[in-house]
């Protein structure tokens, strides 16, 4: 695992199988490469454009807090559902810590330096190429199943249960900026 994505996601240490977390590692590693964005850049850039440059939450403060919302999320239903519906806690971490690695190639930089959203990413939003990234890397299908439908395409699709984690996790920590748009 190379030393940006390791700074980045300190939250892979939480994918206790070693070849899951390998490629989860792996995905970023390649969408960086080929991203004009830098780990740095993710760092330091708004998590949503809606809501001005100001915005103090950066775009890994906001991939940051749905995996740790989605764990919690997970743990909670694996001890108080009695095995009714389970959790499988690994498929969950890497499913969330892969839902947006496709926005790294979603953006191109303009005649200025900025950061917009280029022809690659108008056709195949994220939760497209996120797939297309994880399958290159080797991740299994229960993890790009969780890339897929995190966002509203995935309304169209039968969730699993760490689909359905992931996905509200996202939208809680998303939807109340939008709605302060409406105010
Ligand atoms: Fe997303």
């Amino acid at each position: 695992m190379n030393k940006e994505v390791s700074e980045l996601w300190p939250e892979l240490a939480w994918i206790e199988n070693n070849d899951l977390r390998e490629k989860t590692a792996k995905t970023w590693e390649l969408a960086l490469q080929r991203s004009v964005l830098t780990g740095d850049d993710l760092k330091r850039i708004p998590f949503t454009l809606l809501c001005g440059p100001d915005l103090k939450v950066t775009f890994m403060d906001h991939k940051r807090s749905v995996v740790h919302i989605a764990k919690d999320a997970g743990n909670t239903i694996n001890s108080m559902y009695n095995g009714e519906l389970t959790v499988d806690m690994d498929v969950l971490i890497s499913g969330a810590i892969l839902a947006d690695v496709g926005k790294l190639l979603e953006y191109e930089l303009d005649e200025n330096g900025k950061a917009v959203q280029g022809t690659y990413g108008k056709y195949l939003r994220h939760p497209f190429s996120g797939v297309s990234l994880a399958e290159e890397c080797g991740c299994p299908p229960e993890v790009c199943h969780i890339i897929a439908t995190h966002a509203g395409e995935g309304n169209m699709v039968k969730r699993t249960t760490e689909a359905y984690c992931v996905h509200h996790a996202d939208f809680m920590t998303f939807l109340p900026f939008k709605e302060r748009l409406k105010v």
